[in-house]
């Protein structure tokens, strides 16, 4: 696992839109694992720059996001399906809906469609870049601490500090939900690569416990340490104090 402070959240977006272009070049049937979240805002314009100006033909990659909320319409605007339509997929018409995968929210039965989600992902994975933020707790997806190392796809119940985290995205702290469907902490492991990226101040001790940290289900991210091919992406602000 490597951590690379890349000075700014600009620079690192950036950096990260040509990874995945470039993944999407050189190997047009590739599966991307996508992240949603504040984080990924500025990459996913530099990618829809990239793509544009390229035209690169898109039709044969796959995509999985990691999660969804659960009870919440694809159409609302806070859903995470609404999310990627509106940052990257409706913004190169390129992509078809049959290319994109996101666990249904909507889902009577969750645990049914964890084990759909689970399944799609086995059989068109692996992932060959799985993209992930992380929480200020640790989480990674809506793994939140405690999950198990070797959960796969699962209805998580949210946590106070990752609902209050959200509710800037809401009207109301009332209104975040407080379940989703998330992939799991196996689930994500089971990409080829991973990057993960991480801004400001607020996730600097969640950068630094993964960096030196036990390997603990109680932060859920540090699991990545046992990965064999993770890229950490950090800005000034986000780089632990013991690697300046
Ligand atoms: P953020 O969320 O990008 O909105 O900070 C990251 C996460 O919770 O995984």
């Amino acid at each position: 696992m490597r951590i690379t402070n890349l000075g700014s959240s600009q620079n690192a977006s950036f950096y990260v839109a040509c990874e995945l272009y470039h993944q999407m070049l050189k190997h047009p049937h590739s599966v991307l694992g996508l992240a949603t979240g504040g984080t990924m805002v500025d990459m996913y314009g530099d990618l829809v720059r990239l793509l544009r100006k390229n035209k690169l033909d898109v039709s044969h990659i796959e995509t999985f996001n990691l999660d969804e909320y659960k009870g919440v319409p694809a159409d609302h605007p806070e859903s995470y399906n609404y999310y990627m339509h509106h940052i990257l997929f409706d913004r190169y018409p390129h992509f078809s809906e049959s290319q994109l995968h996101l666990p249904n929210g909507m889902a009577t039965d969750v645990v049914a469609e964890s084990k759909r989600y689970e399944n799609l992902l086995d059989e068109k994975g692996p992932v060959d870049i799985q993209i992930l933020g992380i929480g200020e707790n640790g989480h990674i997806g809506f793994n939140e601490p405690g999950t198990p190392f070797e959960s796969t796809t699962h209805c998580v119940n949210l946590t106070e500090s990752t609902i209050q985290a959200n509710s800037r995205f809401f009207e109301n702290e009332e209104d975040v939900p407080r379940q989703a469907i998330s992939m799991g902490l196996q689930s994500i492991m089971k990409a080829k690569r991973i990057i993960l990226l991480a801004f400001g101040q607020q996730k600097k001790d969640a950068i630094t416990h993964l960096a030196k940290g036990e390997i603990t289900p109680d932060m859920p991210a540090s699991i990545l340490r046992s990965h064999p091919h993770v890229d950490i992406y950090v800005d000034d602000e986000a780089m632990p104090d013991c690697m300046r």
